[in-house]
């Protein structure tokens, strides 16, 4: 065996290659993991607590949030926040604190049922949550998010049909720390139009926002609650776009030019977004990334974050996981611990430091601060006491207080204020006949 020197060298040369490429990547990693040191995400969407009620019905005394297993988001994971086995090692004893926004989400076959009861248990097991574990801690303001230095817990409400119809449930969530909410789930409200069309049959006549959707939006923008258009219809989200004064944001959708998936985002509505200073926070579901193409990784996550900042800029983006609400996410992104690996695909792709910590954190903080912006502009402005049309929400479920029926009127040891002008007028009626009779 005499072998060539010169046979050798492009091997050499490939394997001295391989191992700069090794080390160069090395380093990208790295700088992805300080980077989310220097901005803690704050993550959009997560339905951790859906999974608390549907696997341990609410109950924390029976479950250790640190370690749990059975979900995809534990303390442990949210605190580690990097990427699997091989790396390990070298990540070890590196701590990240992300932020989460819970999702309070009831189904929408609780619509014109429990909902608000619904709601009000998630809201209490969120609250409860974040009270009873030292790593956690609720917040409801974007200074509290600044401030925080633990796993800072916000809540958003997914679905407009938590609130029932009503302006002041609507402001009694805000009471209760919630800070958005999505107008719609996979059901049309009574009021707003939902992006799915085949899921549930609730309103089935409904274009894009009806003129109580518009009082929704407009309340939501005093109170300084942001408005979710994730799972609405695109005519729904041009028409918020149209009258919001507050940037709106998507808490868990993706690009439609990429994946013309019903619930992602399409070019127009994007650069609507970007001048109403909102974000789209990109969610990992596989289905709206790959639109059931095979393979989905990183890199198909970093296509949509490519397009939407080819359209609208990278100020316009987020991130939303939507961790443990679906259940297939892309090859790297498997759980809560993972999001560096999509920090470092987008320095690979050129993205700044800078465009990536407004990613992480900033975008949302901006969008947090102008909502409470408006807010405090609107101090002049009083609640709204408008009630939705009764036409528009005839169901069993709805109880009407100004003709309170019969025997309820009869056993409530309460009077109905004083008589109306027709009864006055029939009273007179009678009292004058009885007399002309006598
Ligand atoms: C999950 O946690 C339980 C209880 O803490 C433990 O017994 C079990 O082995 C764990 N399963 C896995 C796959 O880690
Ligand atoms: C998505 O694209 C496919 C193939 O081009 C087409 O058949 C389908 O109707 C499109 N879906 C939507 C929602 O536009
Ligand atoms: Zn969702």
């Amino acid at each position: 065996m005499n072998s060539d020197p010169m046979k050798l060298f492009p091997w050499l040369l490939l394997l001295i290659l391989d191992v700069l490429a090794f080390r160069i990547d090395k380093s990208i990693r790295e700088k992805a993991v300080e980077l989310m040191k220097q901005a803690p995400l704050i993550d959009g969407h997560n339905d951790l607590p859906l999974r608390l009620r549907i696997l341990y019905q609410n109950r924390l005394s029976k479950i250790n949030l640190k370690i749990l297993n059975t979900t995809v988001t534990n303390i442990q994971k949210l605190q580690s926040g990097h990427v699997g086995a091989q790396s390990m090692n070298l990540w070890f004893g590196l701590s990240m604190f992300l932020f989460q926004f819970w999702s309070v989400y009831v189904l929408c076959s609780a619509q014109n049922k429990d909902a608000v009861r619904l709601t009000l248990e998630q809201i209490d097991v969120v609250k409860r949550m974040c009270q009873i574990y030292p790593e956690l801690e609720l917040v409801t303001t974007s200074q509290g998010i600044a401030d925080s230095k633990k796993i800072a817990c916000l809540i958003g409400i997914e679905g407009g049909h938590s609130i029932d119809s009503s302006l002041a449930t609507l402001r009694m969530y805000y009471d209760l720390g919630v800070r958005y909410m999505s107008l719609t789930h996979t059901c049309n409200t009574p009021w707003a139009e939902s992006s799915s069309k085949q899921v549930h049959n609730f309103y089935p006549n409904l274009n894009g926002l009806s003129s109580f959707g518009k009082e929704v939006v407009m309340e939501m923008n005093r109170l300084g609650m942001m408005i979710d258009l994730s799972h609405t219809s695109d005519s729904t989200s041009r028409m918020v776009l149209r009258i919001s004064k507050a940037p709106v944001i998507f808490s868990h959708s993706s690009a439609f030019s990429v994946c013309n998936h019903s619930r992602n985002v399409p070019d127009d509505i994007l650069r609507s977004l970007k001048k109403n200073n909102g974000i789209v926070m990109v969610t990992f579901y596989t289905k709206v990334l790959a639109c059931g193409r095979e393979v989905v990784n990183v890199a198909t996550v970093a296509d949509h974050f490519d397009h939407i900042k080819k359209i609208a800029g990278s100020k316009s983006i987020g991130i939303g996981g939507d961790y443990d609400g679906v259940d297939q996410f892309p090859e790297g992104l498997e759980d809560v611990s993972k999001y560096s690996a999509l920090i470092a695909e987008l320095l690979r792709r050129g993205w700044t430091e800078r465009e990536l910590t407004g990613v992480l954190r900033e975008n949302l903080l901006r969008v947090f601060k102008e909502v409470e912006k408006v807010r405090n502009d609107s101090k002049s402005m009083n609640e709204n006491e408008n009630e939705i049309p009764q036409r528009e929400v005839q169901n069993s479920c709805r109880l009407d207080l100004r003709n309170p029926p019969l025997q309820t009127a009869n056993v409530l040891p309460i009077s109905y204020g004083s008589p109306s002008v027709v009864q006055t007028l029939g009273l007179m009626f009678i009292t004058v006949i009885y007399i002309i009779l006598h």
